[in-house]
């Protein structure tokens, strides 16, 4: 086996010192040892020598995230000193750039450069979060055509069975007769019996006294807007919707593998947000789950349906922790942006410790406010509730409010309104589906719950 090539950290002075005899080579290359940028150096023979790579201030994950696509496929080793914590990013960061979505393609993809990881890197951590990853970033990628309720729930019982978790999944009209009427009221535009019938996947793992972590994830299989139905640039992206259901299976995914001491709950409303002659209408009211009535202004409002019912399920077994995510609000997108989760927290001291994961994982959130006086915004005339808010501001604040009445004062409980999609790339975050918040998560748990 032909020995790896080397990959070299150096900065402007190390290329300026250490390689003059490479000078015109390098000046042509353009490369100065600047961040974000490498060379490849040849040999004598004219084959690849080794690689330098622009060192950056710090090592992050997303260090090597291009290089992992970038470079010639050809087989490579780290050759500085690293600390395992940054062997271990960089290692993650590798792998996570090396993604690609090839459901539907039939030519074969270009071979991939493989990278010898260092001994000292936290190999279970990385294939824990890779592989954690790269399924969320693949049920978000996959259009409705495949990725409805039916293969959502079957794919939550394919990770539920891999770790011999238990999983029940309930559908179409069992939904009501188990009342959980507003998943079956959003879902009911599909019909009985097919594939895009509602379902809700519960999935249970570990040991009954275990601390009691319970994860919610919105598994909107496609937002059309239902009856208040989106324009052509709004649905476009909407195979996303399921995004908070692909996260908290991912993070199931993690926590199971590598086998953190808590009782874990899963619960992920699948549905599709339909138009058809059964479809919920706007101004309709629906019962909850809670027993309290909740009035329609708006079709498109539907993520906040499903998971209400969903919570108040989860908060009645009054879990240790209780997190959600979904793609709920665009107002979210508007207030922080596609590449950063919106954090709602109602413990300051969890919300600052997650952050604080987040900046330790470069996996950023910022916190946005459960801010009380908002809350009339969602009063109803008819009913108890009103599922939009009758300001034109602050969606996702009223949004989050709006589900924190159906977690009946349960606390500490995390809600992560996300965007769950790259609208470009990134090195080590190509363009489409993707976590965010994932491993911020995952490490809060692990700070808090130990393992
Ligand atoms: N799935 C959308 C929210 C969304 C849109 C997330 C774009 C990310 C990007 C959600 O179901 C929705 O349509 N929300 C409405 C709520 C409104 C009708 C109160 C929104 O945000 O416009
Ligand atoms: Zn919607
Ligand atoms: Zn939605």
């Amino acid at each position: 086996m032909p020995p790896s090539i080397p990959l070299y950290f150096v900065t402007p002075k190390q290329v300026n010192n250490d390689y003059a005899n490479y000078a015109v080579w390098l000046e042509m290359s353009g490369f100065t040892g600047q961040p974000d940028s490498y060379c490849l150096l040849p040999s004598a023979d004219a084959e690849l020598a080794c690689v330098l790579v622009g060192k950056p201030s710090t090592f992050n994950t997303w260090t090597l995230g291009d290089l992992a696509q970038s470079l010639p496929a050809q087989k490579y080793a780290l050759a500085d000193d690293l600390s395992a914590d940054e062997a271990t990013k960089l290692c993650l960061g590798w792998t996570l750039g090396q993604y690609r979505f090839t459901r539907y393609k039939r030519t074969d993809a270009n071979a991939l450069p493989e990278l010898d990881f260092p001994d000292n890197v936290d190999q279970h951590y990385i294939t824990a979060a890779a592989e954690s990853t790269y399924l969320v970033r693949d049920l978000i990628n996959t259009p409705a055509l495949d990725m409805h309720p039916e293969a959502l729930a079957a794919e939550a019982q394919k990770v539920a069975e891999r770790f011999n978790a238990k999983c029940s999944i309930t559908a179409s009209e069992a939904l009501a007769d188990a009342n959980y009427p507003m998943i079956y009221g959003v879902g009911r535009a599909n019909g009985h019996d097919n594939a895009q019938a509602p379902r809700l996947v519960d999935i249970r793992w570990g040991k009954p006294n275990a601390p009691k972590v319970t994860l919610v994830g919105k598994g909107v299989c496609f937002d059309t807007g239902g009856l208040n139905m989106k324009s052509s640039a709004g649905m476009k992206l909407m195979k996303k919707d399921m995004g908070g259901a692909a996260q908290v299976l991912g993070l199931a995914q993690m926590i199971m593998q590598l086998n953190l001491p808590v009782h874990l709950r899963v619960l992920i409303p699948a549905v599709e947000n339909s138009i058809s002659a059964s479809a919920t209408r706007p101004s309709d009211v629906l019962m909850s789950r809670q027993g309290t009535t909740v009035e329609i202004g708006n079709t498109d409002a539907e993520g906040r349906l499903v998971l209400a019912d969903a919570l108040t399920e989860a908060s009645s077994e009054q879990p240790d922790l209780l997190i959600d995510c979904a793609t709920l609000t665009g107002a979210a997108r508007v207030a922080v942006g596609a590449e950063l989760a919106a954090l709602f927290c109602n413990d300051d001291e969890i919300a600052e410790a997650l952050i604080a994961c987040g900046e330790r994982q470069d996996d950023p959130l910022w916190r946005l406010p459960l801010h009380e006086p908002y809350r009339n915004m969602l009063d109803s005339r008819v009913a108890d509730i009103h599922n939009i808010s009758n300001a034109p501001y602050g969606g996702a604040i009223t949004a989050a409010l709006f589900l924190r009445e159906f977690t009946a004062g349960q606390s500490p409980w995390i809600h992560i309104d996300f965007m769950a999609f790259n609208m470009r790339s990134r090195p080590g975050r190509p363009e489409g589906g993707d976590a965010m918040g994932m491993r911020a998560l995952f490490a809060l748990i692990k700070e808090r719950f130990g393992g």
